[in-house]
């Protein structure tokens, strides 16, 4: 079965072609990080706009990768998905009403996705990972443990009671002066700086809550103490990091231990991290299996979208008046 999948929920324009939810036919991805870079945060009607801009050629590329590398047909496609939340509105009706033409034009099914469920698809992305396992999805929207007990049964168990990893990621960046989206920068001079130069505070909370707005609070206080030419910026950076690693992987293995599940997987823009994922894949020495995707399938992505529109209870058609929603 060929799924033809598109994403706009945020800053990313992509769309991809999945063959029986795992295997990756064409993927395009074009970002517009760049645009929003001057602001310091995606502002979401310039967002919307350059989705305009950039869908049809998007799509095009898509179809195009498909014909040359396999052969593909747009009429060879089953079913055309889309994300229809949780995400900007403005910028998920481009994708929606792409989708849902699409879906007219070649008269098959159109598919409405939830992105955090895409998310975790990105894990059956050129792997053989089957369920049950519980899967860690950290974005820039959202912090989450997921019980994934079959393909399409997947149950929240835990979740932030306040920021999302990627949120503290970012905002931290910005208090030690790094450039939007920080995270990613954060995590690079997190690599060269001492993790034990400064102590961070972890949120008690239950175990099935997460809280990063003290840690955020603790950088804002740990900063204004430096003029910033003399700010030890890495030793700041790898202190964030191995608090935020090791709350994120300890809570998860807790929960995956409680459900005696063994399978344990990363997902979401912030499963690109190098250290969450080498305290993940170091879980392996106590016996568990470990998934994180491709760096490629953490970030925004359509190819997930498509793998869950396949692994989806409902593989029959959304209406077409589905609409779009903004929150999980
Ligand atoms: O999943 P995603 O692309 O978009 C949402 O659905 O939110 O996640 C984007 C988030 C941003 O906050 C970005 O800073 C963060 O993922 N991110 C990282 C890394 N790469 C991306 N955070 C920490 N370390 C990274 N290497
Ligand atoms: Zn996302």
């Amino acid at each position: 079965m060929l799924i033809f999948g598109i994403e706009t929920s945020c800053d990313e324009t992509a769309a991809a072609i999945i063959k029986d939810g795992r295997e990756v036919i064409s993927n395009v991805v074009a970002s517009q990080i760049k645009t929003h870079q001057a602001f310091g945060g995606v502002v979401p009607e310039v967002a919307a706009r350059e989705h305009l801009d950039a869908i049809n050629v998007v799509i095009n590329e898509t179809f195009e990768q498909a014909k040359i590398n396999h052969g593909i047909s747009p009429k060879d496609i089953d079913a055309f998905a889309s994300t229809v939340g949780p995400g900007l509105v403005g910028c998920l009706l481009v994708g929606l009403n792409a989708a849902k033409t699409l879906s007219l034009v070649y008269n098959k099914p159109y598919i409405g996705i939830n992105h955090l469920q895409g998310h975790v698809c990105a894990n059956f992305l050129e792997t053989d990972l089957t369920p049950p396992f519980i899967c860690l999805l950290v974005s820039g929207g959202h912090t989450q443990v997921i019980k994934v007990e079959d393909y399409d049964k997947q149950e929240i168990i835990a979740s932030t009671i306040d920021d999302a990893t990627g949120e503290v990621y970012d905002k931290a960046a910005r208090l030690m002066g790094l450039p939007y989206p920080g995270g990613i920068k954060l995590d690079k001079l997190a690599q060269t700086g001492n993790p034990k130069a400064f102590k961070l505070p972890n949120a008690k909370v239950g175990e099935n809550e997460f809280s990063f707005s003290g840690l955020k609070t603790a950088v804002l206080r740990l900063t204004q103490q430096f003029r910033p030419e003399d700010m030890p910026i890495n030793d700041i950076c790898a202190s964030f990091q191995e608090t935020i690693t090791s709350t994120l992987i300890n809570k998860t293995k807790k929960l995956a231990d409680k459900f005696n599940i063994k399978t344990i997987v990363l997902s979401g823009g912030v499963a690109a991290n190098s250290e969450l994922r080498k305290k993940l894949f170091a879980l392996q020495n106590e016996g568990y299996k470990t998934f994180a995707p491709q760096m490629k399938f953490c970030t925004d992505n359509a190819a997930m979208v498509a793998s869950f529109a396949y692994f989806n209870p409902i593989k029959t058609n959304s209406p077409l008046t589905l609409e779009a929603f903004s929150r999980a």
